[in-house]
């Protein structure tokens, strides 16, 4: 790329100018936005012939630098391993998605960024949708990540896998009382349901998959009566929410299995229990943590070569234990503590559907009164 090294004297003016954007001085939002918009059709990359058999020789010295959402203690090993087996270099910048998105329209043309890792797939559609990604070609991807958990255009990949599912408390509910997402409704449990709050995008993405399968005025009525069977206010996060079930201020609830796996590991004894949702009916509802190559990247193909490589039998084993997840890739093993909860039907949608139907998932509940 010819370009990049009168584009860095640029991008240090231009990074100056980005911070002052985001300390709200006057704004020089005007020197990104067409940028970009011209950026974005920058040539789809091309998978390199090499991407599996990398030594650490010509790439050295290169770096990638990723925006990174996710948990950096968890992550880092593994960035790690792969700059000593590529002599790709990794930087990670770790933030909240929504301060990170809105950096990367900040900086637009200039930006640092060449991949965007984060949660949900909700997350990545978004950042599809705001021109912040752009398409790649891969046939490592398009090999190890099942086509519903990608971008159908090439502008995210899937890379590890976590089931939102139902929690109870063994003492109270028998698993012959569960069933399905909308059987959460049901008047029985009035007064035994706990919920995290609605602008989680995790509960976005779930809703949004239930007015994929059940249809808008469905699933509205099955938030309402979710609604009436709170025992308690949302809460602000899953771990809190399954500490709930386990003090008994509720029965039954709806959370990220690796949040539970984080609580196990602390307390084996945790008094709760994991039910596969759905198993009767469309499966239960997984989603995805993914990565993009950043629009504006200056080097896509360093970018692009961490993605498949954490698309690798090695990486995904890695990736997912890491965080108690499943790996995206057919094959690949999960951990024993996954394995000891048991085999579960997935729902098949294409986790794209998240975004899609992310905007009538929130205005829907919303007017269901679902805080
Ligand atoms: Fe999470």
């Amino acid at each position: 790329m010819s370009t990049v090294s009168s584009l860095l004297s640029t991008k240090v003016s231009l990074s100056v100018a980005v911070f002052a954007t985001m300390l709200g001085l006057a704004g020089c939002n005007k020197t990104e936005a067409p940028a970009e918009e011209a950026t974005t059709e920058t040539p789809v990359v091309e998978e390199t012939a090499e991407a599996e058999a990398t030594t650490p020789t010509a790439t050295d010295g290169q770096t990638v630098t990723i925006y990174s959402s996710r948990n950096e203690q968890l992550i880092k090993p593994l960035l790690d391993q792969f700059t000593e087996e590529t002599g790709i270099n990794v930087e990670l910048i770790t933030d909240k998605t929504g301060p990170l998105m809105a950096r990367l329209e900040a900086e637009g043309a200039n930006t640092p960024a060449d991949m965007l890792l984060t949660v949900d797939a909700g997350n990545l559609w978004q950042a599809s949708q705001k021109g912040l990604l752009q398409p790649v070609q891969s046939e490592t991807l398009d090999n190890n990540v099942p086509a519903k958990y990608r971008d159908p255009q090439g502008l995210w990949t899937g890379l590890s896998l976590r089931a939102r599912t139902i929690f109870y408390d063994p003492s109270k509910v028998e698993t012959n009382d569960l069933s399905t997402y909308e059987d959460l409704a049901d008047p029985k449990w009035k007064g035994k349901l706990c919920l995290r709050t609605s602008k989680k995008v995790y509960n976005q993405s779930l809703v949004a998959s239930m007015i994929e399968h059940l249809g808008a005025e469905k699933t509205e009525q099955i938030i309402r009566g979710w609604v009436d069977n709170l025992a308690t206010d949302v809460f602000s996060d899953d771990t809190s929410m399954l500490e709930a079930i386990a003090s008994g201020q509720c029965e039954v609830g709806i959370a990220n299995s690796y949040y539970y796996g984080r609580i196990l590991d602390e307390n084996p004894d945790f008094p709760v229990k994991l039910f596969w949702a759905n198993q009767g009916t469309t499966g239960t509802h997984v989603n995805v943590s993914g990565a993009g190559v950043v629009a504006n990247s200056d080097n896509p193909e360093g970018a692009l070569k961490l993605m498949e490589w954490l698309s690798s039998d090695k990486a995904q084993g890695l990736y997912a234990s890491s965080d108690k997840e499943y790996p995206v890739k057919v094959g690949v093993d999960e951990s024993d503590l996954l394995r000891s909860w048991g085999d579960f039907k997935a729902d098949d949608i294409n986790v794209q559907k998240f975004g899609e139907l992310q905007t009538q998932a929130i205005q829907l509940m919303d007017k269901a009164g679902y805080k």
